[in-house]
């Protein structure tokens, strides 16, 4: 199409179907309320305000529609967006064949293979969570190494540093330590093409749902570097994978000195065509991929929490300093450190992943009933209103207030209560429950989050016992950055950092 005539039809011709097909949804789905304006051209311009402004327009629906669904305008469809404990609970069970999650995100970041056979979920969930007791020590060494090394701090100064991309750089080296070990997971060039794939798959993934859905497959290859991504990732990786199978060939799958590491995992569940190095490479930077970024920007959250709430280091700094003390550093003495648990679930809790979440693809020919009687059509995308739900206040006492220390209370009240029918564990960092979503909730409730635990715990315990933080401008945090339905901690912002004294 080298015309530009030619161009500027075919554009026309697209903008007219998708309108057509706007049009048949708005009449089908009338019933279902609008959060914004439900006429025709107003949501189109709706759906250009929602880039900037979608936590302000899930807000709205919400308090309209607390225990109901509404919907938004996006630019090729609507969003259905469920609140309410029921409605919340009827998304999380929904078997994927009915509401499909790899629907949801496959065209923006999986990619078909991994979402036919997300056989690497089934690691994470299993052997990674079994292990993390054994790979403790691995997990401690890399973030003590990582924080020297990345931080570079001397002497007693203070020294400002942009927050989201030092924990970036220390998350990358301490998951990696876990998913192929010493000394890969200090290879510059490996952690940097992980981070920059994440980068990339989330900038692109903001830049494709600019374009209709039927057109995604075709700009998607234009606008999306992972193929260079993978390139690099099998280049680096290669050698060590094709060492592990070539040994796991020659002496069987238990050989003398096999690394207790997430290669291995893999390849006691990989079949057929995924035993080979690119099909392994593509799945440890998929895991790269879900666990560097979400665990990264939960912690750089939190530093912004800490550093404009600084009451809490102190009581933070005494529990890790006793813990240590009695236990030394374990995986077991981390569930003994009960308020560096509640200060990053109540970070967690007003931070945590955006105005929505759980979103998913309606797969059934016949659509999605709802347990209120609602019904989506087939390819409706529906998610979950998760900052609202976190923010209301018939959830939480004070609910816009952050509280660092709310959790520990309440699993000290229960615990001094011995009431058997409240259940303590509902308040770890790792409990998921329809009023508590940065991890989702049901069926695909992250399967990373007793990983992602641990690691956050063990660096934040090692921070508070080891430096003393403070914000950039006291008191001021950082405004988010938001696009869409994503909404990052600042990625610029400082804090100021110094050994402790
Ligand atoms: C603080 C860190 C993390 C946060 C906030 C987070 C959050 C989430 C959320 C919200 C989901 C989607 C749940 C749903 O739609 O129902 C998810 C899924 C997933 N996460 Fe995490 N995650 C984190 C860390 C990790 C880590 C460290 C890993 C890997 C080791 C991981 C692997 C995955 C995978 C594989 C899925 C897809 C699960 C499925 O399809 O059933 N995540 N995560």
């Amino acid at each position: 199409m080298d015309d530009p005539k030619l161009l500027i039809y075919a554009a026309l011709g697209l903008a007219a179907l998708a309108t057509a097909r706007k049009a048949l949804y708005d009449q089908k789905l009338a019933a279902i309320p609008v959060a914004g304006s439900s006429g025709f051209l107003a949501s189109y311009r709706d759906a250009l305000k929602f880039i900037l402004h979608a936590p302000e327009l899930i807000q709205q629906g919400y308090d309209q529609y607390p225990d109901g669904i509404f919907r938004v305008a996006r630019l090729w469809h609507w969003d259905y967006i469920v609140c309410g404990p029921k409605l919340v609970n009827d998304v999380g069970g929904a078997p994927e064949d009915v509401l499909s999650f790899s629907g949801g995100v496959e065209e923006l970041t999986m990619g078909r293979a991994l979402a036919e056979n997300p056989y690497h979920q089934h690691t994470i969930r299993t052997s990674l969570t079994r292990n993390l007791h054994r790979c403790f020590p691995d997990v401690r060494d890399e973030i003590v190494c990582a924080f020297d090394e990345v931080l570079q701090l001397q002497g007693s100064e203070w020294k400002a540093l942009p927050v989201l991309p030092t924990t970036m750089a220390v998350v990358a080296r301490v998951s990696n330590r876990l998913f192929v070990g010493l000394p890969l997971c200090r290879n510059k060039a490996y952690l940097q093409n992980n981070i920059q794939y994440t980068i990339d798959v989330i900038r692109s993934a903001g830049r494709i749902t600019l374009w209709p859905g039927f057109l995604r497959p075709i700009v998607g290859p234009f606008i999306s570097n992972k193929e260079k991504s993978n390139a690099t990732a099998l280049k680096i990786l290669g050698p060590i994978l094709e060492e592990r199978l070539a040994k796991e060939k020659e002496l069987g799958p238990d050989w003398p000195g096999k690394p207790n590491d997430f290669i291995s995992w893999l390849l006691e569940l990989a079949e057929g065509e995924e035993r080979t190095a690119p099909a392994l490479a593509l799945r440890i930077l998929s895991t790269n991929m879900a666990a560097i970024h979400t665990s990264s920007m939960a912690f750089t959250h939190a530093l912004f929490d800490l550093t404009v709430h600084p009451e809490h280091l102190l009581p933070m700094r005494e529990e890790v300093e006793r813990v240590v003390k009695e236990e030394g550093w374990s995986k077991a003495a981390l569930n003994n450190m009960v308020k560096v648990d509640s200060f990053l679930r109540e970070s967690q809790r007003l931070n945590g992943n955006g105005p929505m979440t759980m979103t998913r693809k309606v797969v059934a020919k016949d659509g999605f009933r709802f347990s209120n009687g609602v019904v989506l059509p087939y390819g409706s995308f529906v998610s979950v209103a998760s900052r609202p739900t976190h923010y209301d206040p018939s959830n939480y006492e004070n609910a816009a207030v952050f509280d660092g220390f709310r959790f520990a209370r309440e699993r000290a009240e229960q615990k001094l209560q011995e009431d058997p029918t409240k259940d303590i564990f509902k308040r770890h960092m790792v409990s998921t429950g329809t009023d508590h979503l940065p991890f989702g909730t049901g069926k695909h409730a992250c399967p990373g989050r007793f990983f992602a635990a641990t690691e956050l715990k063990a660096m934040l315990a090692h921070l508070v016992l080891n430096y003393d933080v403070k914000a950039e401008v006291e008191g001021v945090r950082p405004a988010d950055n938001t696009f869409g339905p994503v909404l990052m901690p600042n990625s610029t912002a400082q804090v100021r950092i110094r050994k402790r004294q």
